[in-house]
């Protein structure tokens, strides 16, 4: 469904170039939930951003149900827009104050279908119930609705136009646990329904992903540093950036050791990245000369991949 091929996203700054996104590969089969994991800044949105081209890509290309999108323009993006939606973290900054739930809902179909008139209102009612609100919320601002009321109605509005694929950045994140646990409910419901439907899903809450993805790809700055199923990377994390983020989150039944692996320190600059492997200042187990001074290939490791050096020489 979806296929990145080494996408960078550079962003030039007064302070230097930004490599928010360098490097990265990444494929999405139909009906798959991929969770992109890591800490804040280290490049996870630019990706969803850049993947439905909200963002300029640098290098690399796009590739979404078989069409090459990475420069696509003007009416070029259409396709894209149907075929693909964006959720964002902050629902409320991303639904219009002045409009009603039903204009937000409805305004993708008006852009893109030949709907309109009582069949408008139906439809929209109709997306508005399958994420859980009644029709008399088609009368509401989204001052009105409580957190988790206004995810549902960009969840909805995402929807409208039937998409293949969605990427979804931290849609929970900001809402109580509850209605958090309700909407990743409701996503999978969703996924149940709808074989063919394929989710990015961005977050750095890896219990939520363990719970929703079947993939999980790990991200620090701006390049993968380990990917595979859901259930080999949780039981089994390879790299040392990996095992310390399961560490630093108590998960039911996780096969946790109790050696637990602090991370320390901030997340370096992506205008100065470090050299070798970018995780060597902070790795407990990094090798001087080797580690801080070539870049590591990937490991292949059945299902899944990481790249470490120490993985590879045990590998050897
Ligand atoms: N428009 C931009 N201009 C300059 N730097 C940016 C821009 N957008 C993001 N960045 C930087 O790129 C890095 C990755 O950001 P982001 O993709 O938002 O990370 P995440 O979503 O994982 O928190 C951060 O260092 C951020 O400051
Ligand atoms: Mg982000």
């Amino acid at each position: 469904m979806l296929t990145l091929n080494n996408l960078c996203v550079h962003f030039p700054t007064k302070n230097g170039l930004v490599r928010a996104v360098d490097d990265i590969s990444l494929t999405l089969h139909p009906g798959e939930i991929l969770g992109l994991v890591g800490e804040s800044g280290s490049g996870k949105s630019t990706v969803g951003k850049a993947t439905l081209r909200l963002l300029d890509v640098t290098s690399g290309n796009i590739v979404l149900d078989g069409e090459d999108v990475t420069h696509a323009t003007g009416s070029g993006l259409k396709p894209l827009r149907t075929k693909a939606q964006m959720i964002f973290q902050d629902p409320h900054s991303s639904l219009n104050p002045r409009m009603t739930v039903g204009r937000i809902v409805a305004e993708p179909l008006v852009i893109h279908t030949k709907i309109r008139g009582h069949r408008l209102t139906e439809t929209t009612a109709k997306i508005l119930d399958r994420v859980g609100l009644p029709s008399q919320f088609l009368h509401r601002y989204p001052h009105e609705l409580s957190g988790g009321q206004k995810q549902r109605v960009a969840i909805a509005r995402a929807l409208t136009v039937d998409p293949d694929m969605l990427i979804l950045d931290e849609p929970t994140s900001a809402l109580d646990v509850s209605v958090q646990a309700q909407i990743l409910e409701f996503l999978k419901e969703l996924h149940a329904e709808r074989p063919r439907m394929t989710s990015l899903f961005i977050s750095h809450n890896l219990a939520v992903v363990r719970y929703l993805c079947h993939r999980i790809a790990v991200m620090y700055l701006g390049k993968i540093v380990e990917e595979g199923p859901v259930a080999a990377v949780f039981s089994n994390p390879c790299h040392p950036y990996t095992k310390a983020l399961l560490s630093a989150v108590p998960l039911p039944q996780a096969e946790q050791n109790d050696s637990r692996i602090r991370l320390e320190g901030d997340l370096p600059s992506p205008v100065n990245p470090p050299t070798g492997c970018a995780f060597h200042p902070r790795c407990q187990v990094a090798v001087a000369g080797k580690c801080d001074v070539e870049p590591p290939n990937w490991v292949d490791l059945g299902n899944a991949r990481a790249r470490c050096h120490l993985i590879e020489e045990q590998a050897e």
